[in-house]
């Protein structure tokens, strides 16, 4: 039996739950009761957001002013970033942030009580909010304790988004561009019970998050398989900007350790300096700004220090910072080095390579986090607004998902009463398919996409890499697609056919682009202009 909602909200970091609760508080206040059903594939709390360390940019400080942090935002995306997008993403956080802060987030202070501003990559003055070396868990918990207090939200944990349900489920032809397409809800695999459900709603938020699976080496947890991005995709949404893979520059070096673990910036930010293995500093030959450039330019100079000296890792130094306020400010960093290193960042360096983190494209929206399936929104990670161009400024991603969690309401609460759900829509047809007796192939499947992803389209690229890198995925696409067919649906098929559709759209999306802008470098391009 169908469930009937009048929001769906799929996934639960700091996109989706601002969302709901933004909802939940609104029609409260009206007196309208409503159904809000938040869903998650694993524990609710298990998400991107859990794990941000750096923080919030926002323009706090009255010597810091809206320009420049507009200013420095398109300098980072390397003038690929909507200006329009920027300025109202920059001009809302303010107000967004207090929000957080009344949900309860807490942010540090200085002794004065004034909000202790951290400074990361590419901001010229110190803007960043933040609770020790651990805000997104703080931001997330204070988020989670918030939709508990409020009725009208439903969290459905280990319920897994399979597919979007839309026009074409009812028997309509639709195509990529038409305009006339409309979302319902969509189709979730309960994993308590096996059994996929429709979850019918008036309106749809995609909030699903990162892709970093896609890679062998990330930052981003387990949960980052770009599902919401491939069933949007299959769904006739619009991606723009894939390309854009954002690879941190600091994840801590522990070969073969998946999740890496995030150096922030922000260390960086505190006066930590990189350095070769021999100890020798570098940044002066690759950009002024040294070890503060951008992500894109310090993740290259890495990549190309390590590749001419053959290192596995470079170094970040920060044996001259003061120990104690350095412990104060990055608890959770310190105890990491020590407890699984035995890192002593007193008298030890901290050995660091690039690792993928941040998906700058995703879902096409509009300023109001629309996309261009009716009744279908997209926030938070998932999504591309346009804010952040070729490359991200580090501290602007929790940010544009709550500023877009936000603008998505607006919009929803608006076009609310012109909703409906036709009565018609099919239940999900597993007919004729069964359990796979061996996973082993899912595994096989995934590594060799994680290697293709790494080797051929990571920090530096080729014509030649890109296109070898498309033909293998081909070959992997046709296998999956045949296994899909005849399997019951599952968490790790499931997430491997989005992987791979990502792949796909990422690939695509890099052949495609003929200038060398931010994140996306090709060697073929450099050699061509040079
Ligand atoms: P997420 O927080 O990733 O939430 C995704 C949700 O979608 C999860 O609940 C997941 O279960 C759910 N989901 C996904 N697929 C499905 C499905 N098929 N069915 C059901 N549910 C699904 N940004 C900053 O601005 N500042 C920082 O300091 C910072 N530090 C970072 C440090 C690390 C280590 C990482 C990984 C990222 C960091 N980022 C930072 C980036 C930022 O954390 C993320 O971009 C942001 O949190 C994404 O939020 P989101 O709500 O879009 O998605
Ligand atoms: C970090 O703390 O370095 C991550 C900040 C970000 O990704 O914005």
């Amino acid at each position: 039996m169908p469930q009937h909602f009048d929001f769906l909200v799929i996934g639960s970091g700091i996109a989706g739950l601002s969302y709901a609760t933004k909802l939940a508080i609104h029609f409260e206040e009206t007196g309208q009761p409503v159904r809000i059903a938040v869903i998650t594939k694993v524990r609710a709390d298990e998400t991107n957001t859990k794990y941000a360390q750096g923080g919030i940019a926002a323009v706090w400080a009255v010597e810091d002013s809206f320009e420049k942090h507009i200013e420095d935002t398109m300098i980072a995306g390397d003038f690929l970033s909507k200006r329009e997008v920027v300025e109202i993403v920059v001009r809302e956080a303010p107000e967004r942030i207090r929000e957080l802060i009344d949900y309860g987030t807490r942010f540090d202070k200085e002794d004065d009580g004034d909000y202790d501003l951290a400074r990361e990559g590419g901001h010229s003055d110190h803007r960043i909010l933040h609770f020790k070396d651990i805000t997104g868990a703080e931001i997330e918990r204070a988020l989670l304790e918030k939709t508990q207090s409020l009725p009208a939200i439903q969290v459905f944990t280990h319920y897994y988004a399979v597919d979007l349900i839309t026009r074409h489920h009812l028997g309509e032809t639709v195509h990529r561009y038409d305009t006339d397409n409309r979302c319902f809800g969509a189709y979730v695999l309960n994993t308590h019970t096996g059994q996929v459900e429709m979850f019918l709603a008036k309106t749809t938020l995609l909030a699903t998050g990162g892709i970093g699976n896609v890679y062998q080496s990330t930052t981003n947890p387990t949960i980052a398989t770009g599902d919401g991005i491939a069933m949007a995709y299959r769904a006739k949404s619009i991606c723009k900007d894939m390309e854009f893979i954002q690879f941190h520059p600091t994840a801590l070096y522990e070969p073969g350790k998946k999740p890496s673990f995030l150096i922030s910036e922000a260390v960086r930010g505190f006066g930590g300096i990189l350095k070769t293995i021999k100890g020798e500093t570098f940044m002066e030959n690759y950009d002024d700004r040294l070890s503060l450039a951008p992500r894109d330019i310090v993740a290259r100079a890495i990549d190309s220090e390590m590749k001419k000296s053959g290192d596995p890792h470079v170094y970040l130094d920060v044996t001259h910072c003061d120990f104690e306020k350095f412990v104060e400010h990055f608890p959770n960093i310190t105890a990491y080095c020590r407890d699984n290193l035995g890192i002593d960042i007193r008298k030890d360096y901290i050995p660091v390579v690039p690792a993928q983190h941040y998906l700058c494209g995703g879902i096409k929206v509009n300023e109001f986090g629309q996309t261009n399936i009716n009744f279908l929104y997209a926030a938070g990670e998932c999504s591309c607004t346009g804010l952040h161009g070729a490359n991200r400024l580090a501290s602007n991603s929790l940010l544009e998902a709550v500023v877009f969690g936000h603008r998505a309401y607006l919009k929803t609460v608006e076009n609310f009463n012109e909703a409906s759900i036709p009565d018609n829509l099919p239940e999900w047809n597993d007919a004729g398919t069964t359990h796979p007796e061996e996973l082993v192939l899912v595994t096989e499947m995934q590594r060799e996409l994680e290697s293709i992803m790494s080797n051929y389209v990571g920090i530096v690229r080729t014509n030649r890499r890109m296109k070898r890198a498309m033909d293998r995925l081909e070959l992997i696409y046709l296998e999956h697609e045949e296994l899909y067919r005849q399997s019951k649906v599952s968490n790790r098929i499931c997430e491997l056919r989005n992987m791979i559709e990502v792949a796909y759209l990422i690939i695509k999306a890099a052949m495609a682009r003929h200038d060398n802008r931010g994140l996306h470098f090709n060697q073929d391009i450099e050699k061509e202009t040079a």
